[in-house]
């Protein structure tokens, strides 16, 4: 009979699976429901993306791509770097992947050893603390407050170092909450980093091109280039052009790590598929305007359900700065009853009565460490948002 490993065996199963099933079974049994718990633009992929494809395939670009990534795909990652983010750096220090979240598993595979700690600030995107765990790490979550607009505080970082720790995980604009850090929260950070130099510094800016209110997202490395040699940026074309699908993400690191990097993806997938790099080299080397015409509309998104989840009573809801999430907190319904009676003694019971009352698909916060909240995409159209929001004020209206 099959047992699998412990390693698989001893991971929680987030309560986003059992949802989104259950929220197939309702739709199946033609249920209007609308969900909200994806984290996936809405957008169709850009043209050019279609094209780039295209033109690998045409040029003959079929047999196994190198490991690291094509050179041409490796030179527009090195052009969208100094583009946004004012880093030069050579093509060893660059690598791509099957998405975002293969640079993160090929990291911490290159480079956790059983018992080491990982800082992950909370709320947290929740495949960091599971891949860490994975491969025998610790992940050890550092509480970021409602009430800081969910930023990371210098004094918390340092107090949640070890001689075991061996990465701390920085992810701004941030998935759940759409957190950002300013320059200045940056440059406290990087003061704590200085004295801690056994410290890797992973930093996810996936979402770094979805930033509101006129606010730009900076990254670790600009603010303090001495710590160049131990910051990882992972990043990807998911989010900013709609390529959920494509898989290709991207790194910037230390060579080593980038070759040890390499090494664990030679002997998981011998690379990204050609037609995919060539869609992302497209996008990466090619003009911005598109990715600013959907910022657009999540920020007018944004403003319309923010507004709407703040008027609700007893709902709160923190402003986010990036990323297309708002992240409710619904402290005042725990202990409550719904209007079919359910006791919603936690989120996992408001986000399940959500799902069968008003047939609307959230995410538990709690699957992100915070609880009593839930994360709700805004990457959905305006119709489904605006009934989701109706659908929402009922429920909590008819809750005592
Ligand atoms: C914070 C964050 N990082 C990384 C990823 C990975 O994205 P991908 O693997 O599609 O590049 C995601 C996807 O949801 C994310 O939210």
């Amino acid at each position: 009979m099959f047992r699998p490993a412990s390693r698989i065996a001893s991971l929680p199963s987030p309560a986003t699976i059992a949802m989104a099933a259950r929220a197939r079974e309702l739709k199946a049994e033609g249920k209007p429901v609308i969900s909200l718990a994806l984290g996936q633009p809405d957008f169709a992929s850009p043209e050019e993306a279609l094209e780039g494809a295209i033109e690998e395939v045409r040029d003959g670009h079929t047999g196994y791509p190198p490991l690291a990534g094509q050179k041409t795909l490796l030179e527009a990652v090195a052009y969208k770097f100094r583009r946004d983010n004012a880093l030069d750096v050579p093509l060893s220090r660059l690598m791509v992947a099957n998405g975002g979240k293969q640079i993160i598993f090929n990291a911490f595979m290159a480079s956790i050893e059983a018992g080491d700690e990982v800082i992950v600030p909370a709320p947290y995107w929740v495949s960091y603390p599971l891949i860490v765990q994975m491969f025998g790490g610790c992940p050890v979550e550092v509480s970021c407050l409602e009430e800081n607009n969910f930023r990371l505080k210098a004094e918390d970082l340092a107090k949640a170092i070890t001689p075991r720790t061996r990465w701390l995980v920085l992810n701004f604009p941030n998935n759940p909450t759409g957190a950002i850090m300013e320059r200045a929260d940056l440059e406290a950070l990087a003061e704590v980093l200085r004295k801690a130099p056994h410290v890797m510094i992973m930093s996810d800016e996936i979402y770094e091109h979805l930033t509101f209110s006129g606010k730009k997202h900076v990254s670790l490395a600009q603010i303090a280039p001495d710590l160049a040699d131990r910051i990882l940026i992972v990043n990807g074309v998911s989010k900013a052009y709609a390529m959920t699908g494509w898989r290709v993400g991207f790194a910037c690191g230390p060579e080593a790590l980038i070759k040890a990097m390499v090494k664990v993806q030679g002997n998981i997938s011998s690379g990204i598929c050609t037609l995919a790099q060539g869609g992302a080299r497209a996008v990466l080397s090619g003009p911005m305007e598109g990715v600013e015409a959907m910022k657009r509309v999540y920020e007018e998104r944004r403003d319309r359900v923010v507004g709407f989840l703040r008027n609700i009573p007893g709902v709160s809801c923190a402003m986010p700065q990036g990323a297309f999430y708002a992240f409710p907190g619904f402290t005042a319904l725990i202990g409550k009853k719904t209007p079919s009676g359910r006791m919603l003694d936690n989120d996992v019971d408001l986000a399940e009565a959500l799902l069968e009352e008003q047939h609307l698909a959230t995410v538990p916060g709690s699957s992100f460490g915070k609880g009593s909240h839930l994360r709700l995409s805004f990457a959905a159209s305006d119709e489904e948002l605006a009934e989701a929001c109706r659908r929402l004020e009922r429920f909590v209206l008819g809750c005592s």
